[in-house]
């Protein structure tokens, strides 16, 4: 019987980042920048209003100046582009973060690139998707993948050499991260597969990472996964379950009962990948005020 995993506690990582950044907020505070953040939520998704409550609490409690922007399910893309190009002329305005999904009639990419690279706090924008792919630091990089590496990191798994396979291929997620991982200097070996994949679960079995971001409860299962790995789990999915509280459950892209026992280490959902999400994109605010400051404002759209 192998030893039982590591639960890797995003919480606990999420709170040494908080107390990192809290120090950074300060130095900013005495320069006379408080660094601020706008969150639009677009229609009435019950899941991504609670993501942007969250982003605007956090806020709050680091001291930040945050404005939440909640506009209605039918908003136009014209009116949309107005708002946002609004809060790109705000001073007091450092990043700016459109909930995704949103809506049919919106043209997310056109949003973002309104928006522009220095205040792309999400990362999403050509230029910083760019600079990701170049390696240049002056970028944003996106805050999930951000978060995983960190993770990876603060759980002292050595990433260099390692065959971290990544499922799922979405902008937030599986591109960014694959990027991000196997920059020089973190050096990891790594393998994208996706829902076309062909022999998925021989790949799986040869990482000795796996990092599951593909959308769907439970899709990771035990024969995926080879005794030992490290698994991180990215996927947020509600199932119903009328015996909880609320009549859903939040449960991950693992079948964290199966899998969990045959893990070197492992992150539960909720409480692993999705605190971690909000301390970077705090952490991508703070750089990008800190940036405006150091009149490298426009670093990123050089
Ligand atoms: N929806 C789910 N994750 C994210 C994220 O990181 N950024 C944005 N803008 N929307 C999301």
């Amino acid at each position: 019987m192998s030893n039982p995993p590591d639960l890797i506690d995003g919480r606990a990582v999420a709170e040494k980042v908080y107390a990192e950044l809290r120090g950074e907020i300060a130095a900013l505070k005495a320069e006379g920048i408080t660094p601020g953040l706008a969150v639009v939520l677009i229609g009435d998704d019950p899941a991504s209003r609670a993501y942007v409550r969250s982003k605007d609490k956090m806020c709050r409690e680091l001291g930040l100046h945050s404005v939440k922007l909640e506009l209605p399910a039918e908003t136009t893309q014209t009116d949309l582009l107005a708002h946002v190009e609004e809060l790109t002329r705000d001073p007091a305005i450092h990043g700016i973060l459109v909930q995704s999904p949103p809506p049919k009639q919106i043209d997310e990419g056109a949003i973002v690139r309104a928006l522009g690279p220095a205040k792309d706090v999400d990362g999403f924008h050509p230029l910083n998707i760019a600079k990701l792919a170049l390696g240049d630091a002056s970028g944003f990089v996106p805050c999930t993948p951000l978060g995983c590496l960190r993770l990876l990191r603060e759980s002292g798994v050595a990433v260099s050499g390692a065959h971290v396979v990544v499922l799922g291929r979405s902008m937030i997620v599986g591109k960014p991260l694959a990027l991000l991982l196997m920059q020089k200097g973190i050096d990891a070996t790594v393998t994208v597969v996706h829902s076309r994949t062909r022999h998925l679960a021989e790949i799986t079995h040869t990482a000795d990472v796996i990092v599951a971001a593909i959308g769907q409860a439970g899709f990771v299962r035990a024969e995926h996964v080879r005794e030992g790995a490290v698994v991180i789990d990215v996927g947020i999915n509600r199932v119903e379950d009328a015996a909880a509280p609320r009549g859903y459950r939040l449960v991950g892209d693992v079948a964290f009962d199966e899998v969990a026992p045959k893990t070197a280490a492992i992150t539960p959902v909720p409480g692993g990948v999705g605190p971690m999400t909000i301390a970077m994109l705090m952490a991508n605010t703070v750089k990008a005020a800190r940036l405006s400051s150091s009149g490298a404002g426009g670093a990123a759209s050089r």
